[in-house]
């Protein structure tokens, strides 16, 4: 081999290059992979040492001076003497790929729409935990150990205990507790949450589920207030007049309870199957803050009083949007979330 052969035939082959894609072919010929300076490059090591000395200067020598050659050259060339208008067209009036974008559950819908309406009825909105002690939710309640109106709830406790015992929450009343021990009336809450019962799963049950709890204390509060604010939150919420009523109930943390029913608005209040042919559907718990919830908070029942209301966002989902079983709202079926 002849290194000076190759070398010459090298400077030729850069000098007449016109453009870059030249150049590369170029570069190619002799440092590319077969390149004929990498075999000479790549034969060294078989030579003897003497000449593996000598003849791997002049090549390095020259490997040195063909890069710098090359790139003098490549100077020559203005960007676009490589540019191949065919190869890079790009069709501006293609259509884009669309993103496609989440959007929330009808439940977190109903929730915010339900949030917006008790604002916008003077109520605040507060939350608290889901993992709550016994105290919150039953102690405070006015619901002792062993007192059968616990079975009222049907309870997830957590094994893990510390000094007090945990469970998943049954309801959000708890947050009424919480929220009257750190501030004092006159208040206006509502608690929307989480809460968890351990039953069996139908078309109307769910092991967890969504409440919104409400509570309003003053000096004179009375069920007729608690009616004109249902009542309006009902309209405002279905967007139509609808008609309530209150039936005798029992809650162990108000008195008097009632139930709230509200006029089918599938039927008109004929009977339907929906209404399960009464004409009237029930949506809340209700009453007014028993005197010894009052005192669990240290609050005197002889100058306060309130009313208290448990509203369930799954059933007014449902009704909103004539849903007839509640694990569609929880099955993550995209056919059924995608027409909310
Ligand atoms: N916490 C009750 C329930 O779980 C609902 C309720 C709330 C009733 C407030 C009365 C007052 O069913």
């Amino acid at each position: 081999m002849d290194i000076k052969d190759i070398k010459n035939r090298a400077e030729k082959d850069i000098k007449s290059a016109q453009n870059i894609n030249d150049l590369d072919k170029v570069f190619q010929k002799y440092l590319g992979k077969k390149g004929q300076l990498t075999q000479v490059l790549h034969l060294l090591k078989d030579l003897p040492e003497e000449e593996k000395k000598k003849t791997g200067k002049i090549a390095n020598q020259f490997k040195k001076e063909f890069l710098i050659k090359t790139e003098n050259q490549k100077k020559n060339f203005s960007d676009t003497d490589s540019y191949n208008p065919k190869s890079e067209w790009i069709d501006v009036t293609l259509p884009g790929k669309k993103i496609s974008t989440g959007h929330l559950n009808p439940i977190t819908q109903v929730k915010r729409e339900v949030e917006d309406i008790f604002e916008r009825l003077g109520f605040s909105v507060v939350e608290g935990p889901e993992v709550e002690s016994e105290k919150y939710n039953f102690d405070a309640l006015n619901i002792p150990k062993n007192h059968p109106a616990r079975d009222m709830w049907d309870t997830f406790w957590i094994k893990y205990q510390e000094k007090e015992k945990l469970l998943l929450r049954t309801h959000t009343s708890p947050v009424q507790i919480r929220y009257m021990e750190k501030h004092n009336p006159p208040l206006r809450i509502v608690a929307p949450g989480r809460v968890f019962r351990y039953e069996a799963t139908d078309a109307s049950h769910e092991i967890n589920f969504y409440h919104i709890e409400g509570l309003m204390i003053d000096k004179n509060i009375s069920i007729a207030n608690f009616k004109a604010i249902i009542e309006r939150f009902f309209q405002m919420f279905f967007k139509k007049s609808v008609k309530i009523r209150l039936r005798p109930s029992y809650f162990p943390f108000t008195e008097p309870s009632f139930e709230v029913d509200i006029g089918c608005l599938v039927c008109g209040g004929k009977g339907c199957s929906v209404c399960s042919q009464r004409g009237w559907l029930e949506m809340a718990g209700a009453g007014m803050v028993h005197p010894k919830v009052f005192k669990a908070v240290k609050l005197n029942p002889k100058n306060w009083q309130g009313f208290a209301f448990g509203l369930g966002l799954d059933r007014l989902t449902m009704m909103k949007y004539k849903i007839d079983d509640v694990r569609l709202l929880y099955g993550g079926d995209l056919k059924f979330l995608q027409q909310f």
